[in-house]
């Protein structure tokens, strides 16, 4: 079962990178979680460039959704919403059926103690435009993610695991 995690930050120590890795080492076997590391090569979406010869950037990034059987989303929140290469990445797959029913988690931490509340309020709307569908558990606000992890990424709070655990077996049907 391969599981697509996708970072809407670009950051080399990003927080909401490790915690997709972070989720990859709590998924149950035989789950494999591989992270989408092409965002930042999408080019600006425009409905005129979606035709059939989209960039192979854009034909990556349909492909690693095509062979997924899920995905995970965390993203941080900037300005109130969630970051705008993110937003580019899934306006790439509106035209697709590639979302439609596919298992989605969605995750949104921020350092703040408000969490990426208002990022995941902005990202929901959208994965319902997608279609995907979102189980149980599987969509989670983190606040204070600093304090939640060390820094080789480790997770050092157990609500925490806890909630990632459940998010795990809830996206891959382990529950
Ligand atoms: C341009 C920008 C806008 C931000 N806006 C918000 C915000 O609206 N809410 C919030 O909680 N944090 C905001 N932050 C702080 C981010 O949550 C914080 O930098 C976080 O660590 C980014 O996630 P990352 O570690 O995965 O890169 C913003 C950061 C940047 C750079």
């Amino acid at each position: 079962m391969n599981i697509l995690g996708i970072s809407g930050s670009l950051r080399a120590g990003s927080t909401n990178t490790q915690l997709l890795r972070a989720v990859g080492r709590l998924l149950p076997a035989p789950a494999q979680l591989t992270i989408f590391d092409g965002l930042d090569e999408l080019p600006h979406f425009s409905p005129e460039r979606d035709n059939d010869n989209v960039p192979e950037s854009v034909r990556a990034l349909r492909e690693a959704i095509g062979q997924s059987q899920g995905v995970i989303i965390c993203t941080p929140e900037y300005a109130f919403g969630i970051p705008g290469l993110l937003k580019n990445a899934l306006d790439w797959c509106v035209s697709t059926a590639l979302f439609d029913r596919k298992p989605m988690a969605a995750i949104s931490a921020s350092p703040s103690y408000m969490g990426g509340e208002r990022a995941m309020a902005s990202l929901l709307p959208t994965l319902t435009a997608l279609n995907t569908s979102i189980p149980d558990g599987c969509s989670l606000v983190l606040s204070s993610i600093r304090n939640k992890m060390n820094a080789s990424g480790e997770l050092i709070d157990p609500a925490t695991e806890q909630a990632l655990r459940r998010l795990a077996d809830g996206l891959t049907g382990d529950v």
